[in-house]
């Protein structure tokens, strides 16, 4: 029998388990998003940095899947077009993360979709709530990806005491069954998880850095600032990118001022290796999870999964209750 959890959160947002995919840049495409989806979570493609060709394709690809677009929101800054594709699509939300959500709300609200805030501090949380966020995800830095400051296990539950009647979501760190159930017992009702969908068949991470994921682990993971720098983007003060340690981050924190010095040489090398899938020198994006992943097998079977284990895992076997 499938294994059952129902949070309020399933409700509003039109699912039978309470586990979101993250919207991975580059990553979680149309494919992944409908079989998370199908699965009984709810999808969410990794609009990223906003490339309007790649999101329209893989928005196709969900075909008519219950799914959502998430947004790096500093980059939909005047690129409204982006955020009018996902909604003309008929998505049934939209996650902002990373920049201010309150000039965004009313058009996703009118286009009848969801707004999903992803935020990584406490103060972000009340600025979601304040322009009426519908769904707030507390992020902790232990996510693969961009994230801030802050640990989810404190970040989740202060998150949820200031957040009233909305649904908080737990991210950041969970690549089982045991997160989600340990989300579940901070307050939050439900857990997004990227990492462990990095590791799934549906999966657009390319072969070599998925089949190197199933070998690293959380110590592998480090937070640089050296693939923002070689791809150019000028992120807002106070994220950083967790990433697998490879030639790349360790060139740069051997000696910062002089990867500088010769950025133009290290971009060449960079696109040079983006091109070729070499791992060493190209970013492999995942978090702290990565201790858990031990396969790629298919998402829905992962949602599954997950959803099972948290079942077991709140039964706490191992706990004597007096
Ligand atoms: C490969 C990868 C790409 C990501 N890209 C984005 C992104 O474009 N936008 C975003 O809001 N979050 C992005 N994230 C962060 C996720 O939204 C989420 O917070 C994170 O994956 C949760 O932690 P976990 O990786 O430990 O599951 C990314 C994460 C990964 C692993």
């Amino acid at each position: 029998m499938q294994a059952m959890l129902t949070t309020p959160l399933c409700q509003l947002l039109g699912i039978r388990h309470p586990l979101l995919l993250a919207p991975m840049a580059g990553v979680a495409g149309g494919a992944l998003a409908a079989a998370v989806s199908g699965a009984g979570g709810l999808g969410l493609i990794g609009g990223g940095y906003g490339d309007p060709e790649w999101l329209g394709a893989e928005l196709a690809r969900a075909g008519d899947a219950r799914i959502g677009v998430g947004f790096i929101t500093w980059r939909l800054d005047g690129r409204m077009a982006l955020l009018d594709m996902a909604l003309e699509h008929g998505v049934a939300a939209v996650l902002l993360s990373f920049g201010e959500v309150a000039p965004y709300a009313d058009r996703v609200h009118a286009a009848g979709a969801l707004l999903i805030a992803q935020v990584q501090s406490l103060a972000q949380a009340r600025a979601a709530l304040d322009a009426g966020a519908d769904v707030i995800v507390a992020q902790g830095g232990e996510a693969g990806g961009h994230a801030g400051q802050r640990a989810t296990l404190p970040l989740v539950p202060a998150v949820v005491d200031i957040a009233g009647s909305c649904p908080v979501v737990a991210a950041g760190g969970i690549g089982d069954g045991r997160g989600l159930a340990a989300a579940l017992v901070l307050g939050a009702q439900g857990a997004m998880l990227g990492s462990r969908f990095y590791a799934s068949a549906e999966s657009l991470a390319g072969a070599a850095a998925r089949a190197r994921v199933l070998d690293a682990g959380g110590d592998d993971t480090v937070r640089s600032p050296v693939f923002d720098l070689l791809r150019g983007w000028e992120w807002p003060a106070g994220y950083a990118l967790r990433t697998l340690a490879n030639q790349a981050t360790a060139r740069h924190a051997a000696d910062p001022g002089a990867f500088e010095a010769a950025l133009a040489a290290e971009r060449a090398r960079f696109e040079r290796a983006q091109a070729a899938g070499d791992i060493e020198g190209a970013p492999v994006i995942v978090g702290e999870a990565a201790d858990l992943l031990h396969d790629a097998p298919p998402a829905a079977e992962l949602v599954e999964r997950v959803v099972a284990e948290a079942v077991a895992a709140l039964a706490a076997p191992h706990v004597r209750r007096a």
